[in-house]
């Protein structure tokens, strides 16, 4: 174990039952996280992409222990924190929060400005005072004003509300930050407002992030290291900058050829009759791949290798 590392993930594994019928049986399985290992160096970003339902959300839910893996390892400032306790866990849970893509739905309606933050702020013994001063130093950092206090999340744009979201998600100072496509729902130049905000806030904290996007644009110019999934596997690890010069993986082109699509919510496309006759043999990115087939790549699922020094890729033909 590294001790620069924030942040070490080990073959993490998340598998949904599909159920069906009468008697609610289990038919299948969706892989939603199926075998993902990565590593994040204290202050870094680490960028992850990839289209609507390759896991990217069940990924950071596991990552904050919201969700239990069925298989893997996690280390955070390099304590195992899988078979801790909620009890146990509270110690690290300090150290990493989570934002939500949709500043919509992630404040809560009722409440407060000062209240949200409030709420997810770790009440030690300090006074009324003590506390208001410390939602208003959170605000400030986020650019919000002092009027924003005793206001209501509808009162505010979305990228108001995403500010908000980050202000409760520093509430405790942590030194990780799981941003869930923080600014997908918002416009383009918001977007920039945003990223800049969050830049300078990494700088000022130190501050470690995972960065979520189905967006390759998005996390160009945040993230030190990118890896893309694809349902639930990575196909390829590399630094940003490698990774934009050089993609390798037909995936990563792809994403790169079609990025408008990429937002479209679509349904996740997990049975193709083609996926449904092999299940676990096949590449799982053959249905769509578009390079001439080879037998490998229908005899067996491709592992991450290295390719070039720190270029990872999970390909036969690359
Ligand atoms: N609680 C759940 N129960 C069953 N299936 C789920 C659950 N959460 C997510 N999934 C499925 O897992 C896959 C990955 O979802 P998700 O992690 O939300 O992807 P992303 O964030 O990349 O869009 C999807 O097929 C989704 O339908
Ligand atoms: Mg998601």
């Amino acid at each position: 174990m590294n001790t620069d590392y924030i942040l070490e993930v080990r073959d993490l594994k998340k598998y949904f039952p599909i159920r069906k019928g009468l008697f609610y049986r289990t038919v299948g399985y969706i892989k939603a996280v199926d075998g993902v290992s990565f590593s994040l160096v204290k202050g870094k970003t680490l960028g992850i992409v990839g289209e609507s339902g390759s896991g990217k959300s069940t990924l950071a839910k596991l990552l904050i222990k919201i969700l239990k893996p069925d298989k893997g390892e996690i280390f955070l400032l390099g304590k195992e924190i899988t078979h801790l306790s909620e009890n146990e866990f509270r110690k690290w849970r300090k150290s990493v929060s989570l934002v939500f893509q949709d500043p919509f739905s992630s404040l809560d309606p009722r409440f407060t400005i000062e209240k949200i933050i409030l709420e997810g702020m770790e009440l030690g013994r300090q006074s009324k005072q003590e506390k208001k001063k410390r939602v208003l130093e959170l605000l400030e950092l986020v650019g919000l004003t002092k009027d924003s206090l005793e206001r209501f999340p509808h009162e505010f744009s979305g990228g108001q509300r995403q500010r908000i979201g980050l202000a409760r998600a520093l509430a405790n100072a942590p030194e990780l930050i799981i941003l869930d496509e923080p600014v997908s729902s918002l416009d383009l130049s918001i977007q920039a407002q945003i990223l800049n905000l969050l830049m300078d806030l990494q700088e000022k904290f130190k501050l470690s992030y995972i960065f979520i996007a189905h967006d390759l644009r998005v996390i160009r110019h945040l993230s030190d290291e990118v890896c893309v999934i694809y349902r639930g596997k990575i196909m390829e690890h590399a630094t940003a900058e490698e990774i934009f010069k050089n993609p390798l993986h037909p995936y990563t082109k792809l994403l790169f050829s079609s990025l408008p699509l990429l937002g479209k919510k679509r349904p996740f496309t997990f049975q193709t009759p083609e996926e449904k006759r092999s299940e676990d043999k096949l590449c799982r990115f053959l249905p769509r791949c578009y390079l001439e087939k080879r037998g490998l790549c229908r005899e067996e699922e491709p592992s991450l290798r290295e390719v070039l020094p720190g270029h990872f890729v999970s390909c036969w033909q690359v």
